[in-house]
């Protein structure tokens, strides 16, 4: 008898901190992405507002401790740090619980102090719209979903392709994006790691196949020379607006800018090159 009240004391202590732990986690949560936010995201902004892998580590996001992915965005992306920059990502995480995930866009929230957020996802995630963060709901291979939230943004300076990792997703999304950067914006794609995977329609065994996300960025890298082609090539709109593209491990990063006149050495003779 006294064994079976000691046993349901001891439960009973064990659910109330559980509901209290729980609790907590709740309003913590409610803290970073009610009007309050500010307020939670001060210290982090405060001490280390410009270090985007303790931000990262901070909100939790995978871009750090996981990935190594955050020092490449400190170096592309500092110069966007203080101006009010417009980044779209890609992907918001947490499945399909509407109130889990949304680190990377608190964190990014952080990292650019007068930016502006936005987060697509093919989930609703909603519950994490607040200041300076907005969602939207469609996959990244809807063209006229991509063309609505592009048109609700206005100008885009910065887009992650953080979602499904699919690679006709990648390939697609991105030829329908691009054109909507702004002139010197960035477009990074994450976990390129699967086009080398099957399951997401990766090529195991040709890594140049054009399908791939790997494969398509490597393609367009003699596109950035065509103005040195001798056979009467004529630019597309991606000769003429990439600028450079970077791969880091499991990561490619491509800047934008517009160089329709580069010298034309092509026409020079080969020992003056
Ligand atoms: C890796 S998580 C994003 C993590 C988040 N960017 C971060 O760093 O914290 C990938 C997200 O992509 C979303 N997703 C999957 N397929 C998608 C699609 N077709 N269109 C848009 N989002 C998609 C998933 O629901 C998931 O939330």
């Amino acid at each position: 008898m006294l064994d079976a009240l000691r046993k349901w004391m001891v439960q009973r202590h064990r659910m109330k901190s559980e509901a209290q732990r729980e609790r907590i986690k709740h309003l913590l949560l409610e803290f970073q992405m009610g009007r309050w936010s500010w307020i939670a995201d001060l210290p982090s902004r405060l001490f280390f507002g410009t270090d985007l892998k303790m931000l990262a580590t901070i909100y939790g996001t995978d871009k750090w401790n996981r990935h190594w992915y955050a020092q490449h965005y400190e170096e592309v992306l500092h110069r966007f740090r203080r101006r009010q920059t417009n980044l779209l990502e890609i992907g918001i995480g947490g499945g399909e619980a509407p109130r889990k995930g949304g680190n990377s866009l608190r964190m990014w929230r952080a990292y650019f102090p007068k930016g502006h957020i936005f987060g697509i996802d093919i989930y609703d995630k909603s519950a994490h719209d607040g200041r300076r963060i907005r969602t939207f709901r469609g996959s990244q291979a809807d063209p006229e979903f991509l063309n609505s939230v592009v048109n609700e943004i206005g100008r885009i300076d910065v887009i992650i392709d953080d979602g499904s990792h699919m690679n006709a997703h990648i390939t697609t999304t991105f030829q329908h994006l691009f054109p909507s950067l702004a002139d010197g914006g960035i477009y990074a794609i994450e976990d390129t790691q699967t086009s080398y995977w099957a399951e997401y329609g990766g090529n195991e065994i040709d890594h140049n196949d054009n399908a791939t996300a790997m494969g398509f960025f490597k393609s367009l890298a003699d596109g950035m020379n065509w103005s040195e082609f001798r056979n009467g090539y004529k630019p597309n709109y991606l000769d003429l607006h990439i600028e450079s593209i970077a791969f880091y491990h499991n990561l490619i990063v491509i800047r934008k800018r517009l160089h329709e006149e580069p010298p034309p050495f092509a026409n020079e003779a080969a020992s003056e090159a």
